[in-house]
């Protein structure tokens, strides 16, 4: 097999001529980090992942970090259950975000295996926060880079979140745990990163989990951060996965966001989702 790497429009490549399932060459491995730096998503097609072999493939880049908010699979407590049921009318992931970024280290990114798909519809929206920080000009970039924010999920996962936020499952329970959410303190992030596998400049602010700037009210803070979402949504910076079965998406958290469609109700959706740890970020 050939290894091919063809970048997708927006963002995003899609690799070709690997099987995650097998015990890869550090040549072929060093490839798919360089592919993951550059390009902030990758995408395989194809794959047999049995669940062993999913945690094998993640615990090769980086210590897993067990997820406090999803339910965990039954048997392999390093898998979070990304699943809507048939029932259920929310999901998870039904808006523009980047994980953990209220965490104090945030993870690197996530490995998503699709394991039941709706018959159409379940798609995955990335943007690129390379992309989204190239377009601004020289004179914006370098005013916020002086920038820092603050960011929390107790609005999302916490006992009250926001009413955007407030997501139940098929039972009509919430989706998430509360008490960790409640447990979290904000953190503190710059707004425009050095990606510590790329070194390139990414924009580090997301709708769901940021804030506001670092000594600025929510008020102040959301005129321009609206302005730095719209850049983030821009479809010159975006590509949406169409899920096919044995599909993997490998997202980088630092330099992408991403969006799960909410758009198949009546129909079951099961993904598998191993999250790895990540390194401080700094400006
Ligand atoms: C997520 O991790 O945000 C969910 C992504 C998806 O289900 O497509």
């Amino acid at each position: 097999m050939t290894l091919r790497i063809s970048p997708l429009p927006g963002v995003g490549a899609e690799i070709t001529g690997v099987d995650l399932a097998a015990d890869l060459a550090d040549s072929t491995f060093e490839t798919l980090r360089g592919a993951f730096a550059d390009h902030g998503v990758i995408f395989f097609r194809d794959q047999t992942l049995s669940e062993a072999a999913h945690i094998a493939f993640a615990r090769r880049w980086a210590p897993i970090n067990i997820n406090r908010f999803f339910a965990a699979h039954p048997v392999h407590p390093e898998i979070a259950l990304v699943t809507k049921e048939q029932a259920q009318k929310d999901n998870i992931g039904g808006g523009w975000h980047t994980d953990h970024s209220y965490d104090e280290v945030p993870a690197m990114g996530s490995i998503l295996v699709a394991r039941e798909l709706p018959p159409s519809g379940g798609n995955t929206l990335f943007s690129s926060m390379y992309a989204a920080y190239d377009a601004l000009s020289p004179g914006f970039r370098e005013m916020l880079g002086g920038l820092n924010a603050v960011h929390s999920a107790r609005h999302v996962f916490g006992r009250a979140p926001d009413t955007a936020y407030n997501r139940t499952d098929a039972s009509g329970g919430r989706i998430g745990n509360p008490d960790a959410a409640e447990a979290l303190t904000d953190v503190v992030h710059p707004v425009v990163i050095t990606h510590p596998l790329s070194g390139r400049r990414a924009l580090y602010v997301n709708p769901a989990f940021t804030l506001r700037f670092d000594g600025w009210t929510v008020e102040e803070s959301r005129p321009l951060l609206q302005q730095l979402y719209a850049q983030g949504m821009n479809p010159a910076c975006t590509q949406e996965f169409i899920w096919r079965p044995g599909s993997v998406a490998f997202w980088d958290n630092r330099a992408t966001w991403h969006f799960a469609r909410n758009d198949y109700h009546g129909h079951r959706r099961e993904m598998h989702r191993i999250t790895l740890e990540g390194e401080p970020l700094s400006a």
